[in-house]
């Protein structure tokens, strides 16, 4: 057997791709499209996007929140996979990003479903508490790695009994095993992983996700 290495990881990854995560026109575009307005290439990965996918259906999501757009790849993925009556409403902070993401889910016939929040994802946290929306089914925090704590918080006044909480990139390469990371974006990560460890009102675990780096996604389940 071959020894684990980042390649051999790398190759596994792209054979379960392969299988299961077809490209199709909408997500190859919208990837085309962040890229040519510049935007990060830090969306999640297609099999994450599968996975993400797989838990709204299994979990029979109707309502869900995102927070951090980017250029909607992610959004996508959880949009797909919502219901015809279901809901997505997505948190950005940056206009230009909120732009390409529009674009990209409307293309992708996804528009009528997704709403897109543009500002601090505190400030949008707030006035849907303020508004006492209908609590979500699905949360998934993909937004600076600081705030994290302070949109579980938030998150859970938007939340019910069984509403599922996933957080990407809380293992960031292994950075959030030091005690006291140097990074302030590990820093966030690991005091997220603490507290949803610890908080009561919560089930939680942290599935290791693979690809070029480890990094990993946090899955909670509101008690
Ligand atoms: N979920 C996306 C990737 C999100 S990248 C995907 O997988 O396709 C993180 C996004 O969070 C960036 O677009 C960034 O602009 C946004 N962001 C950063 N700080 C924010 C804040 N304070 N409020 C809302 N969004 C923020
Ligand atoms: C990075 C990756 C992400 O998925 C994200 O949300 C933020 C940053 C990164 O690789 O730097
Ligand atoms: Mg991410």
């Amino acid at each position: 057997m071959e020894p684990l290495n980042e390649e051999l990881v790398e190759q596994i990854d792209r054979y379960i791709e392969d299988l299961f995560t077809p490209t199709d026109a909408s997500l190859a575009e919208n990837l085309k499209d962040a890229n040519a307005a510049r935007l990060p290439a830090i969306n999640v990965s297609p099999n994450q996007g599968k996975f993400l996918y797989l838990l709204v259906k299994i979990a029979g999501a109707k309502r869900i929140l995102e927070i951090g757009t980017l250029g909607g790849y992610s959004t996508t993925w959880l949009a797909r996979a919502l219901p015809p009556d279901g809901v997505l409403i997505t948190l950005e902070l940056e206009a230009k990003h909120a732009q390409v993401a529009r674009r990209n889910l409307d293309r992708a016939g996804l528009g009528s479903k997704v709403e897109i929040h543009v500002g601090p994802a505190t400030d949008s946290l707030r006035s849907l508490i303020r508004l006492e929306v209908q609590p979500f089914d699905c949360i998934f925090i993909d937004a600076d790695k600081v705030g994290y704590v302070e949109y579980l918080d938030l998150s859970l006044q938007l939340s019910r009994r069984g509403t599922m909480i996933l957080a990407d990139n809380v293992i960031r390469h292994g950075l959030v095993l030091a005690e006291n990371p140097t990074d302030s974006a590990d820093r966030g990560a690991r005091a997220y992983n603490d507290a949803i460890a610890h908080d009561p009102r919560l089930e939680s675990l942290i599935l290791p996700i693979v690809r070029r780096r480890v990094d990993g996604l946090a899955i909670s389940i509101v008690r």
